[in-house]
């Protein structure tokens, strides 16, 4: 097969939507249909009010949905139909049973490589979408081969990880820096990858359209993002540095970031990284690490996920040390709650871990979010770690708060300067654009006295904030002390 002619994802998420939306906008000779089991979620994909927020989705989406592009729960026609099958399953971390709190769970990857097994009578290709184990591609061809009732259908397995980011996933489809195509080095496979490359190429440039073995493009995906998530450590650890010393991270970070053998993104020191793919990604890279006997090289990638922790919980203790050692009764404003600006997705945003540690020394909190909901808010904060992808509680999970003490402790609000009004203390957790240009006069005018500013992102222009009489805490910032000697 060289040029397909329908194209059938499975699962309308973060990643499955804009992607496929970006391959129908490219490709209207294509058609492409975006299957879920979720129903709401569909809906939502056929409605004026998309179910995810991305800068410029919406505008892709409406230019070829009903032309060449489609969104349904009718998953076994649309699979049966189809030439190439792209799986875009979430992929959590385990929480049960061997493996539990590293692996990735795989069950939702399973059950839709037996439901297309199930409905196949053409041979199809199916391309892993979803970050997914080193080997996922061999085990999973196995489900496939062996549940499929016709032995003349074949299914030829690709990888293809995403590298979008969320909140700039339409910039990173249409000009990406890369795409990886892993596939088997046999007639059928090299077919395949020529196949799937042929889709791409009709607006990436072929030398930007990389191909490797199976185990390579799946491996360099979790590389990748631990990689990603490493610079942002090391930051960080650099910020605790930097705060004990006077020195300024964002000076240290520029003086690196020149170095073009370093380069100057993901330098910035912040509160935490955060998103359904860092932590969960790296766990897994350790837990395989773990399985083939590479504890030294486990504990290297574990060390990332552990600075990453410490830096949350160096902010709250910042945020209660500086507020006289209790924030008992007090109220914070928390600004931004997703995990990073121009998102809602708020999957392990640091905003969780910081609201816990507040909540627990006894603060209420207004958080206000451009783009989360109130119920999103109390939902996450009631979810215990890792289960916010999994459907029910496992026996014994733990609440971290129950529902009733987090109604209690936390409000939301959609004014920023309602949110702060009255509050002891503000906390900038994520980087929205809007956040900079707020009245800051009229904020302290409303709050208690002495009020504090806790930029967790390093967004705020800082002494402009103390001229007007905050107390500025900026991450990786010379402290007050240092500024103002005794
Ligand atoms: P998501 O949770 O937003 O979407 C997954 C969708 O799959 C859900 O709507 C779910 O209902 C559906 N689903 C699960 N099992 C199904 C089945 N058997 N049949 C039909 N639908 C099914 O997840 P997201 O964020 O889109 O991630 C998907 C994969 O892509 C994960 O492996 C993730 O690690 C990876 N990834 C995510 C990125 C991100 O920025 N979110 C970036 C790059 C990769």
């Amino acid at each position: 097969m060289t040029s397909p002619t329908r194209i059938c994802c499975i699962g309308a998420g973060y990643v499955g939507g804009p992607t496929m939306a970006m391959i129908a906008y490219k490709c209207p000779d294509i058609q492409v249909t975006v299957v879920d089991l979720n129903q709401q979620r569909i809906d939502a994909w056929n409605s004026e009010t998309l179910p995810i927020y991305e800068p410029g989705l919406h505008e892709v989406v409406k230019a070829c949905r009903g032309r060449n592009l489609f969104f349904s729960t009718d998953c076994r026609q649309s699979v049966a139909d189809a030439d190439i099958v792209f799986v875009s399953v979430n992929t959590p971390t385990k929480v049960t049973g061997v493996g539990a709190g590293k692996a990735a769970d795989l069950a939702y990857w399973e059950g839709a490589a037996r439901m297309i097994a199930s409905v196949s009578t053409s041979s199809k290709i199916i391309v892993e979408k979803s970050t997914v184990p080193v080997k996922t591609a061999e085990a999973i061809g196995k489900v496939l081969q062996r549940n499929c009732a016709d032995p003349e259908v074949h299914f030829e397995i690709l990888s293809n990880p995403e590298f979008l980011a969320e909140g700039t996933a339409i910039k990173d489809l249409e000009n990406p820096d890369r795409v990886l195509i892993g596939g088997r080095d046999t007639e059928e496979g090299r077919a395949a990858v020529e196949a799937l490359s042929s889709v791409y190429e009709r607006w990436v440039p072929r030398e930007r359209v990389l191909r490797a073995n199976l185990w390579s493009a799946e491996l360099s995906k979790l590389t990748a993002n631990a990689m990603l998530a490493q610079r942002i450590s090391s930051m960080n650890s650099i910020s605790a540095l930097c705060e004990a010393t006077g020195a300024d991270v964002q000076q240290v970070a520029h003086a690196i970031g020149t170095d073009s053998r370093i380069g100057p993104k993901f330098l910035n020191a912040s509160v935490g990284f955060g998103g359904s793919c860092f932590q969960k990604d790296i766990l897994n890279l350790v837990y395989i690490c773990e399985s083939v006997g590479l504890k030294q090289v486990a504990d290297y990638w574990h060390s990332v996920i552990q600075m990453n922790d410490y830096q949350k919980n160096r902010f709250v203790e910042r945020v209660i040390s500086g507020m006289f050692n209790t924030v008992s009764g007090k109220k914070i404003a928390i600004l931004g709650f997703a995990f990073k600006k121009d998102t809602g997705d708020t999957r392990e945003t640091p905003a969780i871990d910081v609201c816990h540690g507040l909540i627990s020394d006894g603060a209420d909190l207004c958080v206000y979010d451009p783009q989360v909901p109130k119920d999103q808010i109390h939902r996450d904060l009631a979810t215990p770690k890792f289960l916010w992808d999994h459907p029910t509680l496992p026996n014994g999970a733990q609440m971290p708060f129950s529902c009733s003490q987090i109604e209690k402790s936390v409000t939301t609000s959609s004014d920023p300067y309602q949110a702060c009004a009255g509050s002891h203390a503000l906390c900038v957790i994520t980087e929205w654009d809007e956040f900079a240009s707020l009245d800051y006069e009229r904020i302290y005018a409303s709050m208690s006295k002495p009020a504090f500013i806790f930029d967790g992102r390093n967004v705020l222009e800082h002494e402009r904030l103390r001229s007007v009489g905050f107390i500025v805490y900026a991450l990786g910032k010379p402290l007050e002390a240092f500024l103002r000697p005794e």
